[in-house]
């Protein structure tokens, strides 16, 4: 087994390291650098048959769904379609409604979680065309999809799920940028911009794990809380629902992700002194927003870790820490901004002496409902 986890101390360890190759592995085959365009030569949803979708739903489960979230975004913001999200044990109960010319996207890393397969054939049953994001070729959800695109992540072992997820994204902005191609309504420069900026996002994964150790103090001066919250708007709230996941899976630290501008709602009323936020801040048009939300928490004590962009001269001036990660597009940030949330979730594991790749209670792939 040591062997196999290639001189790291776990597997979850080396999957995060892993990430850079994955994403690479994910994206070979599949841009035709001339053209500027993303290929995918065995899909039977071709760009005739895309100009006629009117909604798509994304089901999954766990991280898988958090990848989903983040795809919604990223295929309503560049291809212009309408998408809705479901966990797939809510979907395959619901009674969702399929138009016409509905496309259903199952995310899976296993490819055999039960209620994703569930929706699947809910799906397919509806009349639906489903499309599965998985890593496993030969998989259930693979076979009976009636399109696959396969994440070439590698086998992932530690149950807390990180380059499948970061995989998954490149899946979904692979996805996003092909149903965007020749389409009128879309602008083609602004797509092509973020056809090329994804291309560095290896190596700019690559050199947030290189700088890894800040977040390693950050995880231990957390260790003995009881309680944190994730705080983001749009898309660094989809991230923050997956940071909150990854500190619970392996720390059992409770946390809870919340959408910044609902925090008057009700979370501001658990926020007192001492209280630690972590707040992804990484979207222009959003950030006076997230820092007017950061004052209200630190003016009620909290000791705020702020994670936003390296060209960001300010935050530092509103919290008390900050984690800055490479400058990309707007729209790809959370490839970058999940991995320190990572590394906190896996030191802080290690600090309180867990086993980091086998948590209580949870399985790698939930196979029975
Ligand atoms: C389990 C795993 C998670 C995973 C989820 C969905 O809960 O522990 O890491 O995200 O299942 O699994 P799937 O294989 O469908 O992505």
């Amino acid at each position: 087994e040591q062997a196999e986890k290639d001189g790291y101390a776990h597997y979850m360890l080396k999957e995060i390291h892993e990430q850079p190759r994955a994403l690479r592995n994910t994206m070979t085959g599949r841009i035709d650098e001339a053209q500027k365009k993303v290929i995918f030569p065995t899909l039977q949803l071709t760009p005739e048959s895309v100009q006629k979708l009117e909604k798509i739903y994304i089901v999954a489960c766990g991280t898988a769904y958090h990848a989903g979230v983040i795809g919604k975004q990223v295929i309503e913001r560049l291809a212009h379609i309408p998408v809705e999200v479901d966990v797939a044990s809510e979907f395959r109960y619901r009674q969702p409604l399929f138009q016409k010319n509905t496309l259903t996207i199952v995310v899976s890393q296993s490819g055999e979680t039960a209620d994703t397969l569930a929706a699947l054939r809910e799906a397919k049953r509806n009349g639906s065309a489903v499309l599965a994001i998985t890593n496993v070729v030969g998989s259930s959800i693979a076979r009976e999809a009636d399109d696959v695109i396969t994440t070439n992540a590698g086998p992932e072992i530690a149950v807390a799920s990180t380059k499948a997820y970061t995989s998954q994204l490149i899946g979904f902005y692979l996805l996003g940028l092909y149903l965007a191609q020749g389409k009128e309504t879309v602008d083609q420069q602004a797509r092509a911009e973020v056809l090329s900026a994804l291309q560095e996002l290896p190596d700019q994964v690559e050199a947030i794990l290189a700088h890894a150790d800040g977040i390693r103090q950050y995880a231990e001066s957390i260790k003995e809380e009881n309680q944190l919250f994730f705080l983001g708007r749009g898309l660094d709230y989809a991230v923050s629902m997956e940071g909150s996941l990854k500190l619970k899976e392996i720390s059992y630290i409770h946390s809870e992700a919340y959408a910044a501008g609902e925090l008057k709602h009700g979370t501001l009323a658990l926020i007192e002194e001492g209280t630690r936020v972590i707040a992804l801040s990484t979207q222009a048009d959003l950030y006076e927003k997230m820092v007017s939300n950061i004052t209200e928490v630190k003016a009620r004590g909290a000791v705020v870790l702020g994670i936003a962009l390296a060209n960001n001269m300010e935050l530092h001036r509103s919290v008390d820490e900050v984690c800055l990660i490479p400058v990309t597009n707007e729209l790809l940030t959370p490839v970058l901004s999940v991995i320190p949330l990572q590394l906190i979730a896996y030191y802080t594991s290690v600090a309180l002496g867990h086993d980091v790749d086998r948590p209580r209670n949870l399985a790698k792939s939930v196979t029975v409902e």
